[in-house]
């Protein structure tokens, strides 16, 4: 069976587990995002020796405000800290940064620190880090309906002009979505992208992942045998 020769152009990551990995170890939940995000910086520069050209990283969903206060605005500090604070990582190694979500209804230091750190790297070409960011799949859809219907000023849209509107429609579609800390659901990501992205799963917590995690990623899309309803 012909399966695929290259990695996946795009990767979707749902990063799942910092909590679990905070409470394995008796730390607060806040050290499993920090570490986290140690992670994420292993994984892209892993990602870019793989050739993956766009990588998203699931940050935080629209659900993810249902969590306390206190840990959502550590999560928001922690963003805007490692958008600001990494800049010189990113033009480092090529990273070009890009958010997609609804960054409208973001706290503005949030908004600014992504309207800025989106400029300063837009000229790097190694690899895209996308933030999904107050991202809900349903909440992108629903955007991009909107935003075809007022483009269009028809009653009817169609799977184009869907596509055509989401929130970064200049982007390669995603070709596999992997999820960390051994959960087996999407939880809103990428829901129209979703359609025929190849899945996979990985017991592994978040924190603990690195570059021999991508690496597996990779080898197994390359197993896979898309089809896309077709035949071979
Ligand atoms: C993922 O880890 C990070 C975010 C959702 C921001 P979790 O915080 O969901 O970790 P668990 O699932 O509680 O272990
Ligand atoms: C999904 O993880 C959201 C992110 C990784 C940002 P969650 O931990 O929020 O998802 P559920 O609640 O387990 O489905
Ligand atoms: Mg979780």
């Amino acid at each position: 069976m012909p399966t695929s020769a290259s990695g996946p152009r795009h990767l979707g990551i749902i990063m799942d587990g910092n909590g679990r990995w905070a409470k394995k170890r008796s730390l607060p939940r806040t050290a499993g995002h920090v570490e986290g995000l140690k992670a994420l910086k292993r994984v892209i520069i892993e990602a870019k020796e793989q050739g993956i050209e766009v990588v998203t990283f699931y940050t935080f969903s629209t659900e993810n405000w249902k969590r306390s206060e206190q840990e959502v605005a550590y999560l928001m500090h922690l963003i805007v800290s490692k958008l600001h604070g990494e800049l010189s990582f990113y033009n480092r190694h090529g990273i070009r940064i890009r958010a997609r979500g609804d960054l409208q209804a973001l706290p503005p230091e949030v908004r600014d620190a992504i309207a800025r750190t989106e400029e300063a790297t837009k000229d790097n070409s190694a690899i895209t880090a996308v933030i999904a960011i107050n991202y809900g799949g349903r909440d992108e859809i629903c955007r991009a309906v909107g935003r075809a219907l007022k483009k269009s000023g028809a009653q009817e849209v169609s799977e184009e002009e869907i596509g055509q509107n989401l929130d970064l429609p200049d982007l390669p579609v995603v070709d596999m979505i992997v999820r960390s800390a051994d959960e087996q659901r999407l939880s809103n990501f990428l829901l129209w992208e979703s359609a025929y992205a190849e899945l996979a799963f990985y017991e592994k917590l978040w924190p603990d992942w690195g570059a021999e995690e991508i690496k597996a990623v990779c080898r197994d899309y390359r197993l896979r045998v898309r089809k896309f309803g077709g035949v071979e």
